[in-house]
C-alpha cells in the first residue's frame, strides 16, 4: 500500500533532503543554487553515520525513518542525498511512498564513456560498492573498462568529527589513491556525497590528467526536471525557508555550511 501525503498547495511545500550526515550538503548547495526559491528541509542523521558499514536492512530502516520525518514536515519531493542510501533503499522508498524521490549513484557512465586509459577509479562506501544497484550500473555502462574500486573506510567518520582538513585525512587519501594511480586511472568517480569536500586535497594528490567526477549538479538538474514534470516548482519570489536539522553536535554541520544557515539540534 502506498502512503499519500497531500494536504495543501503542493508547489509551496519544501524539498526534503537527507543524508547519513553532513555530506548531503554538497547536494543541497547545488539544489539551492539552481532552485533559489525553493524551501528546503535538510536532515543530517549524523548519529547513525557511517551508513556505509551497516547492513542493507539497517540502511533501509534508517531511510524509512528519515523519509517519514520529512513527510511529516510536508515535503513535496525527497532527495536521498547519499549514495549508500540510494543504492540500498531507493527502490523500496519509491514503491511505498507516493511522492517523487531523487537519488544519487556513482557516476560511472560519464567516466566510462570518456576514459582514454580505459581505467576508472571509484571511491565509495562499502555499502555502495557491495550494492546490487551499483553492480547493475557498472555492468551496463562499463563493460570493457577496468574499474578500480576503493572503499573509503574512515573518511566519513573523519569528516563527521570535524577532521576534514587533517594529516590523517591526507594520508588516508594517499593510501587509497595509490593502487588507482598504479593502474593509470584517468577518471576518479566520487561515490559518496561527503567526498566533494575532499576535492581540494584530491587536487593536490592527483596528477593533472586525472579528472574528478562528482554528480551534485546532475542531481540538482534532475530535481528541477522532476519538480517541473510533476508541476511542483515553486513559482514564488519569496525568500526561501531553509531548515537544517542534526541529531548530534550541530557545529560540524554549521561549519560545513560556512556559517550561512541556522542548524537545529534534533533528538531523533
Ligand atoms: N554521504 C553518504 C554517501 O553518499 C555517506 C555514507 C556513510 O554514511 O557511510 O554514501
Amino acid at each position: 500500500m502506498k502512503v499519500a501525503f497531500y494536504f495543501c498547495k503542493m508547489q509551496n511545500k519544501p524539498i526534503g533532503i537527507f543524508d547519513s550526515g553532513v555530506g548531503g550538503t554538497s547536494i543541497f548547495k547545488e539544489i539551492h543554487a539552481l532552485l533559489p526559491n525553493e524551501d528546503c528541509i535538510y536532515l543530517a542523521d549524523s548519529k547513525n553515520a557511517p551508513y556505509g558499514n551497516r547492513s542493507k536492512e539497517d540502511i533501509l530502516q534508517l531511510c524509512i525513518k528519515n523519509t517519514e520525518f520529512l513527510l511529516h514536515r510536508n515535503c513535496k519531493l525527497i532527495v536521498v542525498a547519499c549514495n549508500t542510501a540510494t543504492t540500498n533503499a531507493i527502490s523500496y522508498l519509491r514503491e511505498h511512498y507516493d511522492i517523487p524521490f531523487i537519488g544519487i549513484e556513482p557516476a560511472i557512465k560519464p567516466a566510462a564513456l570518456n576514459t582514454k586509459t580505459k581505467t576508472v577509479g571509484i571511491l565509495a562506501t562499502k555499502g555502495t560498492l557491495s550494492s546490487l544497484l551499483f553492480h547493475k550500473t557498472s555492468d551496463l555502462y562499463a563493460s570493457g573498462i577496468t574499474i578500480v574500486e576503493q572503499i573509503g573506510e574512515g573518511i566519513v567518520p573523519l569528516i563527521e568529527s570535524g577532521q576534514l582538513h587533517s594529516d590523517r585525512m591526507e594520508s588516508l587519501l594517499e593510501k587509497y589513491l595509490e593502487p588507482m594511480l598504479e593502474q593509470q586511472i584517468d577518471y576518479l568517480v566520487l561515490g559518496c556525497t561527503h567526498y566533494p569536500y575532499l576535492i581540494p586535497i584530491l587536487n593536490k594528490l592527483l596528477p593533472e590528467n586525472v579528472t574528478i567526477i562528482d554528480s551534485g549538479l546532475a542531481v540538482a538538474k534532475q530535481t528541477k526536471t522532476i519538480l517541473d514534470a510533476n508541476d511542483l516548482l515553486n513559482g514564488s519570489n519569496n525568500k526561501p525557508n531553509i531548515q537544517f536539522y542534526s541529531n548530534t553536535d550541530t557545529e560540524v554541520l554549521k561549519s560545513i555550511l560556512g556559517g550561512s544557515f541556522k542548524v537545529e539540534y534534533l533528538d531523533f
